[in-house]
């Protein structure tokens, strides 16, 4: 029979209780972790929270009725204890656990609830995935998933606390608005009172921030909620956090990272208690893709892309000569390896370049005394160009070429940023407890789709253009670079930003750049464009995944490790069965019908 605290008032926190307090009474409350019965002693480990104690139950030093109690007690049994913190002796001493001194003798015992047999044993992270989700709240009993939120609170704490210091206000923005321009697929809600008319959940409060600047509350942040149907990855989440940033009176990009900055140190210090050297590293984004095929780098090892274009100019093997007409050649050097790789692995890195549209994978070897080794093209060129590309590619001995030939150059390095990555992961070249920190800078303000068959904002439409390339914007939208940025994080996108337009005619520009009319204008954003009439101070700002923010400073691979309530790949939530059928009721309310077999 569970039973009630009756008075009991917890003194300390499981795994607080540390040798300062022997000879001290205390008393902690938690779940019982283990359970260990030798008859006449009773070893109980509790947890909360903040770690676990063991308390032990002696027959010789208790009644009976509290040691007849101490027998019921099962694995996940809420409990209470009172007792003297003791050391414990020699041989019974843990050093794998933080408490592991000392245990408490108990005096008083109290089961506060009972717990059936867990569906999966709480602490296991090997369970199936679906069976933890659906009883997510055991499996957040996990020290680990305990960790990664406590990580999260931090980093939440450290930015309101920054933030605030330096003059931002905490604004909250509606959840219910109009579709916003970021460019993944909307989370519609539909209204009861204007039937067959949506609000639309906000993607980011990008509009909501920006009109904040024009409102003239200068700076501003938020812990924003965003919504983007978009298909799932590995970090990526249909609902997920931002904090959120936007400020007024800047217009170059040192400007807002400058103080950016000052947040992520201020994180790192209270997190990690890590210092990071400032200012940050930038890089533009055309040397992030020609030196690292990506434009979010992982700097943690090197392995550069070199550029052969010149150098094959003439060499005789025509997939190299044509593409250096069009495209370009390129290649990595991994170094020390060659006699690491056996020929199914060469064919393996052959079949993953073309997973990134490249047509094939050339490679050179140097072998062990520096002779010309493996070459899958040497039968097409001279033994004095294979020297030169040695030479070229500063290779030395045991190391490998990679070489991509295309005519287009985005492809060229894009496969090799892809095949660099992988080789770092193969090769154990990266250091995990390395931090490296990057500001990308000058990004293309368009993109072209292939599936719009038009140029698109590549960040999102308010993002103003580098000032010496306005002139460009109708002419040849692909050389406009925008003042747009990203902080990349051990080749992670950890957040993104820019200085937004504020002036109307680049604005006008813009959109005609993007081919709105202006019946699209006014449709879509005509509030927006219209606030901008009445003054309107420059601005800009960024926003950070807190959930990227939270796995990089944790070392979690998987986005679900960080967040209390996940969705599962499809965008279920295995716990409360969302998204569900509702009540015909409900749905007549809001003037929908749902095609009966969809609802079966
Ligand atoms: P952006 O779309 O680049 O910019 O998003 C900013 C940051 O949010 C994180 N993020 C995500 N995290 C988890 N799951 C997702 N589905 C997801 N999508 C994005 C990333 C990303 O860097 N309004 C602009 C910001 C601005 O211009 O100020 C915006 O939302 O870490
Ligand atoms: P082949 O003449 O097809 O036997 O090609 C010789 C070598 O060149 C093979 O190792 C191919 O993988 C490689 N190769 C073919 N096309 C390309 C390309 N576009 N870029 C780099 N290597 C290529």
């Amino acid at each position: 029979m569970a039973e009630f605290l009756s008075g009991m008032k917890r003194t300390v926190r499981c795994g607080e209780v540390s040798t300062a307090f022997v000879g001290q009474e205390v008393t902690v409350m938690g779940w019982t972790n283990r359970r260990r019965d030798l008859g006449a002693l009773i070893f109980v480990q509790i947890r909360d929270v903040s770690g676990i104690v063991q308390a032990v139950i002696d027959s010789t030093k208790v009644s009976k009725e509290l040691f007849a109690k101490a027998e019921t007690i099962k694995l996940e049994y809420v409990i209470a204890v009172k007792g003297k913190v003791v050391r414990r002796t020699a041989p019974n001493i843990n050093p794998n656990m933080k408490t592991g001194e000392i245990e408490i003798e108990v005096s008083e015992l109290r089961i506060l609830s009972e717990a059936e047999v867990t569906p999966f044993n709480v602490g296991d992270s090997n369970a199936g995935e679906a069976l933890r989700l659906k009883y997510r709240y055991l499996d957040l009993r996990r020290e680990d998933l305990q960790h990664n939120l406590i990580v999260r609170s931090q980093i939440a704490q450290s930015a309101r606390r920054y933030l605030s210091e330096n003059g931002f206000l905490e604004i909250e923005t509606p959840f219910l608005g109009k579709s916003t321009p970021e460019g993944a697929r909307d989370y519609l809600v539909p209204s009861r009172v204007h039937q067959g008319k949506f609000y639309a959940l906000p993607q980011s409060p990008q509009i909501y921030k920006q009109l904040l600047m024009v409102a003239g509350l200068d700076r501003y942040f938020q812990i924003a909620k965003c919504f983007r149907d978009e298909d799932l990855r590995a970090n990526r989440q249909p609902e997920f956090t931002q904090i959120d940033i936007e400020m007024s009176f800047v217009d170059k990009e040192e400007d807002v990272f400058e103080i950016i900055e000052g947040l992520i140190a201020g994180i790192f210090k209270d997190v990690l208690n890590m210092d990071l050297k400032r200012p940050f590293n930038t890089m533009p984004y055309a040397d992030a893709m020609a030196y690292y095929g990506s434009d979010k780098p992982d700097l943690r090892f090197d392995m550069k892309i070199k550029d052969l274009t010149d150098t094959v100019k003439g060499c005789g093997f025509g997939v190299f000569e044509s593409a250096a007409e069009k495209g370009s050649v390129r290649c990595i050097v991994l170094k020390n390896h060659e006699s690491d790789l056996s020929r199914k692995e060469m064919d393996k890195l052959g079949e993953l370049v073309k997973t990134y549209r490249a047509k094939g994978l050339a490679y050179l070897g140097k072998t062990a005394d520096g002779q010309v080794g493996r070459c899958s093209f040497g039968k097409f060129v001279s033994p004095e160009f294979l020297n030169k590309l040695f030479e070229v590619c500063e290779m030395e001995n045991n190391d490998t070429a990679f070489i991509v030939a295309d005519s287009n150059d985005e492809i060229t390095c894009v496969s090799l940023g892809a095949l660099r990555c992988h080789l770092a992961e193969k090769f154990d070249l990266i250091d995990k407890d390395k931090f490296e920190i990057l500001w990308i800078k000058d990004f293309p303000l368009f993109e072209y789709s292939e599936e719009e068959n038009r140029y698109v904002a590549k960040h999102h439409p308010f993002t103003s253009p580098k000032n010496e390339d306005v002139e460009f914007m109708l002419t040849d939208p692909a050389r406009v670079r925008a003042k747009a940025y990203d902080l990349v994080i051990n080749g992670e996108e950890a957040g993104g930003g820019s200085l937004r337009i504020y002036n109307r005619d680049i604005q006008k520009l813009m959109f005609e750049a993007l081919g709105f009319t202006d019946e699209d204008i006014a449709k879509k954003f005509g509030f927006f464009v219209n606030a901008f009439n009445y003054g309107t101070p420059p601005h800009g700002g960024l926003a950070f995944g807190l959930d990227r923010l939270t796995m990089l400073l944790t070392h979690t691979s998987s986005i679900k490790d960080v967040i209390a309530f996940p969705k599962m790949q499809n965008a279920c939530d295995l716990m409360t069965e969302a998204p569900n059928v509702v009540d015909d009721k409900q749905l007549r309310e809001l003037g929908l019908e749902v095609p009966k077999k969809q609802n079966d």
